[in-house]
């Protein structure tokens, strides 16, 4: 947790809106084999066979080499990137040295790793996940909106399939607190200089202003000099009990719903 003071905290603080392009991927190749499930399952066992040792089975990173799908958040690469990282290898990483098409189906492998859910096949029965999404048992509409229903405690969800990794999405539904994705959406509390005491979600933080939700959805604009003491809590606002409350067939449906989500896709999502 992290409480500031109203007065001498001006500089350090607020260093941070550092991850303008987290988590876009750069571009989509028209190369046939992305999202084609027959060429990733041929690029699945290539890179069991020449890439894992190094990146781990699912891209998660071994001891000689990174993360796949983490590092695209913040280093993002196209598919024609990828293929020349592959082709003439990069730092430590080897050259390859497989024709084309096989070179491809890896590329279409790596994409379904980090490129935007939309993208990749995703299994699951979206419309199920719909009814899960917008139902009371999930509850992910009071507080995230899609297409402009729904709430605003928590990120707009209109494109996160356009955006993020399936197994990102993933992550921050069933473990949200493992990592906050979404910096400018702490949970905060405010304590004014009049009394009043504030909670909710902090959105655009300066040194002189915050914006904060309140727990039912209130927008508060609040000068900072106004501000007696405000607490930015490091946990996340979001429930952390999906993976319990929710069975695993919901579960995927419900991914493979948040994956149709993309603002370029003309079908109304909803
Ligand atoms: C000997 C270990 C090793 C092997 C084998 C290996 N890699 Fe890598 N890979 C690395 C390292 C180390 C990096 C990070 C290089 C750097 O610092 O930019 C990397 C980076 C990458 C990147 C990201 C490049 C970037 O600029 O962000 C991709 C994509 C990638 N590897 C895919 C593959 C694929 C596909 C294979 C199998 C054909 C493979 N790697 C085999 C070690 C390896
Ligand atoms: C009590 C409010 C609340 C509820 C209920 C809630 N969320 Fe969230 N969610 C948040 C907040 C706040 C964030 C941003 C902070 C974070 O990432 O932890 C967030 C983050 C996310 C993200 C990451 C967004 C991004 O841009 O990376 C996803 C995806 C998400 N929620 C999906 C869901 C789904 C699906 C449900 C229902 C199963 C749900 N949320 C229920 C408040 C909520």
């Amino acid at each position: 947790m992290r409480v500031f003071a109203a007065t001498p905290f001006a500089a350090a603080l607020f260093a941070l809106p550092v991850l303008a392009q987290h988590g876009m991927y750069l571009s989509d190749s028209k190369n046939p084999a992305i999202g084609n499930p027959e060429a990733i399952a041929a690029g699945t066992k290539l890179f069991m066979g020449s890439c894992a040792g190094c990146h781990g089975p699912d891209g998660g990173g071994g001891a000689r080499g990174p993360n796949l799908v983490r590092r695209s958040l913040w280093h993002p690469l196209s598919d024609e990137n990828i293929f020349s990282v592959i082709r003439n290898g990069v730092a430590d990483m080897p050259a390859t040295k497989l024709p084309d098409d096989q070179t491809w189906n890896l590329v279409a492998f790596i994409h379904s790793l980090t490129g935007p859910a939309s993208t990749n096949p995703v299994p699951g029965d979206p419309a199920a996940g719909k009814a899960i999404y917008w139902g009371a048992k999930a509850g992910c509409a009071n507080c995230h909106s899609i297409r402009g229903q729904g709430g605003s405690m928590g990120p707009d969800l209109s494109n996160i399939g356009g955006s993020r990794p399936l197994a990102v999405i993933r992550e921050s539904v069933v473990e949200p607190a493992k990592d906050l994705y979404y910096l400018g959406n702490e949970a905060a509390t405010v304590e004014l200089k009049n009394g009043q005491k504030l909670e909710g979600v902090a959105k655009n933080r300066s040194n002189y202003s915050l914006q904060l939700v309140d727990t039912k959805g209130a927008l508060h604009l609040i000068q900072m000099r106004d501000v007696k003491k405000l607490t930015i809590s490091d946990t996340t606002p979001m429930p952390t009990d999906f993976a319990k409350r929710l069975s695993r067939t919901e579960l995927r449906d419900l991914l493979a719903y948040l994956a149709k989500q993309d603002i370029r896709s003309k079908e109304s999502a909803q």
